[in-house]
């Protein structure tokens, strides 16, 4: 059977969607931390390329960064990838709610002491991304 050509048509439109929706959606992309979160920004974004960062750091469980919330906790078991961190931890927090900049400073300085490798000083990570 003949598919119809507005079917046709259809598809074609369809296809062209998800292929133009494919970038914005993709992390591959990314060489600096967003900065969205805050009102104003004082430093360079972040140099992060962010596949490539977790490539070399052979980090796989994307938990491992986006952790979820439960009853007001952080739940580590939740994969919220792709939801900015600044959803959960606005730039001026709650009291004894993680402020945005001491949650990224926590998660990335953190895991750098503890595995004594990566960037702890601020010009290392607040510098003009690699092209
Ligand atoms: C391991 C990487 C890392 C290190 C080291 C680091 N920062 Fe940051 N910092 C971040 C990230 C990620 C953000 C949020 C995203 C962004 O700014 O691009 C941030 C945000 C900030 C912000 C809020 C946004 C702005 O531009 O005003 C300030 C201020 C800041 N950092 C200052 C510092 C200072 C001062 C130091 C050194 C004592 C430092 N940082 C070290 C990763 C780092
Ligand atoms: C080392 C920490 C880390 C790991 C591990 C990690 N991410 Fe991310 N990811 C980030 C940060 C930081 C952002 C920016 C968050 C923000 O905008 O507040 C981000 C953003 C994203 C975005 C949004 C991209 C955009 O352009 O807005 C997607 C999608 C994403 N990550 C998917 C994943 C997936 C899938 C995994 C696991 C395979 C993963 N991430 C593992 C740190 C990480
Ligand atoms: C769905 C909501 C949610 C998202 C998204 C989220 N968090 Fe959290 N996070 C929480 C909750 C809830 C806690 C525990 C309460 C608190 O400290 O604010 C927490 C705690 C933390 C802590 C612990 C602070 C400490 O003192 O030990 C860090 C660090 C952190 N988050 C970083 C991040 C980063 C970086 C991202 C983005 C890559 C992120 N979070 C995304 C909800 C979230
Ligand atoms: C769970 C552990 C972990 C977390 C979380 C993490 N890193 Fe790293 N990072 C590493 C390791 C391990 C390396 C060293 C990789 C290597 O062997 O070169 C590294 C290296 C880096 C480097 C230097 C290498 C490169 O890719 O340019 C930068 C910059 C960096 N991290 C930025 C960040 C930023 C910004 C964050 C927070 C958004 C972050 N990291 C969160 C583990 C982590």
């Amino acid at each position: 059977m003949k598919r119809s050509p507005l079917i046709s048509l259809a598809l074609l439109v369809l296809v062209a969607a998800v292929l133009l929706a494919a970038p914005a959606m993709s992390q591959q992309d990314m060489t600096t931390v967003p900065t969205e979160g805050f009102q104003k920004t004082t430093r360079l974004p972040v140099a992060f390329a962010h596949d490539a960062h977790n490539e070399k750091a052979g980090l796989t469980d994307c938990t491992a960064c986006h952790h979820g919330e439960k009853d007001g906790k952080r739940d580590n078991t939740a994969d919220t990838a792709g939801i900015p961190c600044s959803d959960c931890h606005t730039a001026v927090a709650a009291p004894g709610k993680t402020p945005l900049m001491r949650a990224f400073h926590r998660q990335c300085m953190g895991c750098h002491m503890t595995q004594k490798k990566g960037p702890v000083t601020c010009g290392d990570c607040h510098k003009p991304a690699k092209k």
